[in-house]
């Protein structure tokens, strides 16, 4: 079962910041989850919503700022006003935190509301970089994205993500061909969607399942009776106890 410190120890740290990163180092979990935009001036930055209001002193959408302007920002949370490694991080850095460990990472492209122009051609060079192609997986809800990541064949692979609005299309027999159209190794749907029949009906197609965000132990204990294969958790301390005891 791997278990995913999802926005890294996000929990009890701020979000998608080198410091929740650092805080996930020493969990013993399998990896780490994070979102990835595109700055004004083409930098692979790691922030989950599409603008730095929620959490940030700034307004406006990343990819109408500079990583300068980016850089600039202060965290609104006080306690964390002062920290440096409360930033928003480039991808760049975080690669560079995360290489020197055994830790595994699932990079989110955050492109089903603004298609970013060549994510996923910069991701891959960038993972590629830290030569960590095998310990990546690519993620995005944009099946448009999947089919380039696919032609692009970089050997890293990839995962579907799935929400309730998505199923609602087509449910899990579409899903599954869309894993299949688009050679992802992986679906990654919402918690809610998943039962056993679910879990079943993939791994009946070789799809392995990912689930995503897992805060709850009842809910845990139910994906464990259903032989999912990951989870992503904003308490990897405490659900990875308990999975793995
Ligand atoms: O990758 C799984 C999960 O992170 C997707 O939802 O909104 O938390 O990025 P969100
Ligand atoms: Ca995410």
């Amino acid at each position: 079962m791997n278990i995913y410190a999802h926005r890294g120890n996000s929990g009890f740290f701020p979000e998608n910041t080198i410091c929740a990163f650092k805080k996930s180092l020493d969990l013993g979990v399998y990896g780490i989850e994070l979102d990835v935009h595109k700055t004004k001036d083409g930098i692979l930055v790691v922030h989950h919503d599409e603008t730095v209001d929620r959490m940030f002193d700034g307004k406006g959408y990343i990819k109408k700022l500079t990583l300068e302007q980016i850089k600039e920002l202060t965290i609104k949370d006080d306690e964390y006003k002062d920290n440096p490694e409360c930033k928003i991080p480039t991808l760049d850095e975080v690669l560079e935190l995360i290489e020197p460990t055994n830790l595994n990472l699932n990079i989110e492209l955050k492109n089903n509301k603004i298609a970013y122009k060549d994510i996923e051609k910069d991701v891959v060079a960038l993972v590629k970089k830290y030569k960590m192609e095998k310990r990546v997986v690519i993620s995005t809800f944009n099946v448009k994205s999947l089919k380039k990541l696919s032609k692009l064949n970089s050997k890293i692979k990839t995962a579907y993500l799935v929400s309730a609005l998505t199923f609602k299309r087509g449910g899990l027999k579409k899903a599954l061909k869309t894993c299949k159209d688009c050679k992802c190794t992986y679906i990654h749907p919402s918690y809610d969607l998943v039962n056993k029949e679910f879990v079943d009906e993939a791994h009946k197609k070789d799809i392995l399942v990912q689930v995503y965000t897992v805060n709850s132990i009842t809910i845990m204990r139910k994906l464990i009776k259903f032989k999912v294969d990951g989870i992503f958790t904003n308490y990897p301390k405490i659900i990875n106890t308990i999975v793995n005891d």
